[in-house]
């Protein structure tokens, strides 16, 4: 631009407006980069003085990974957790392992029971299952108890990989709203022994293993 001398007190208002919108563009790009840099840091859970831990707020729309089903007529009639075991992810920790194929420190993992869903005795299988358009099989029915898996080092050192575990209550909902952490040895060492990927069963997840392919593939 080329301003004559009578213009210098317009030119002066026009650099400064100028300024101005190149000062907004950058702190609002700033904001931006540090409202995504939040959006995918991973979220911990809250603790109370007692050591107990909250229930989470939403674990329904966390990341779905799986649903194991274990049903009672392939478990001689008394399966210990004869539900769907919908399994989810925390979305903060699951870009995280989409990332590097790692579960973060602070990983949340909810896994709620949904039992299979039931018809009047005459329209049911023997072994539970029922049949509906889409053929026979076990469908879901109602929420029936909810646990968690969190990782953290730090917090819980002396657990092997930082793992603890809680339950909410094996029972349709309401859920308790808070939980404490069972002994190593009732949870822990379980998964410590079967569970393919740092103490997570990801051989049941295919959502965590595609991602596991992605990230090697990356490497
Ligand atoms: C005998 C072995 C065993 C014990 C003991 C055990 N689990 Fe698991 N857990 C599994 C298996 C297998 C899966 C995945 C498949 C499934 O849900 O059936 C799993 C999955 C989970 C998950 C989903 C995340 C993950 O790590 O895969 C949570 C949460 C969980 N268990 C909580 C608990 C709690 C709470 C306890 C203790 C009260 C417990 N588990 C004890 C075998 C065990």
């Amino acid at each position: 631009m080329v301003f004559n001398s009578g213009d210098s007190a317009m030119s002066k208002r026009i650099i400064a407006a100028a300024v101005t919108a190149f000062a907004l563009t950058v702190s609002s790009g700033a904001l931006l980069t540090s409202l995504q840099a939040q959006d995918s840091a991973v979220q911990k859970p809250t603790f109370s003085a007692d050591g107990s831990v909250s229930i989470p707020a939403n674990w329904r729309s966390w990341v779905f990974i799986g649903t194991p089903l274990t049903p009672n007529a392939l478990n001689d009639g008394a399966a210990p957790f004869p539900e769907f075991h919908n399994v989810y992810i925390e979305p903060g920790a699951f870009a995280h392992f989409q990332k590097t194929g790692e579960f973060a420190n602070g990983t949340q993992i909810a896994k709620e029971l949904v039992l299979v869903r039931a018809k009047d005795a005459d329209d049911m299988h023997a072994d539970g299952s029922t049949n509906e358009v889409s053929g026979r099989g076990y469908f879901q029915g109602e929420f029936q108890g909810l646990e968690l898996a969190y990782k953290d080092t730090e917090r819980f050192a002396a657990e092997p990989g930082g793992w603890v575990y809680y339950s909410f209550g094996h029972k349709a909902p309401p859920y308790e709203k808070t939980a404490k952490a069972f002994p190593t040895e009732s949870c822990n060492a379980c998964h410590e022994a079967s569970a393919d990927t740092d103490f997570v069963f990801t051989q049941f997840y295919p959502v965590l293993r595609s991602e596991m392919k992605k990230s090697e593939m990356k490497k």
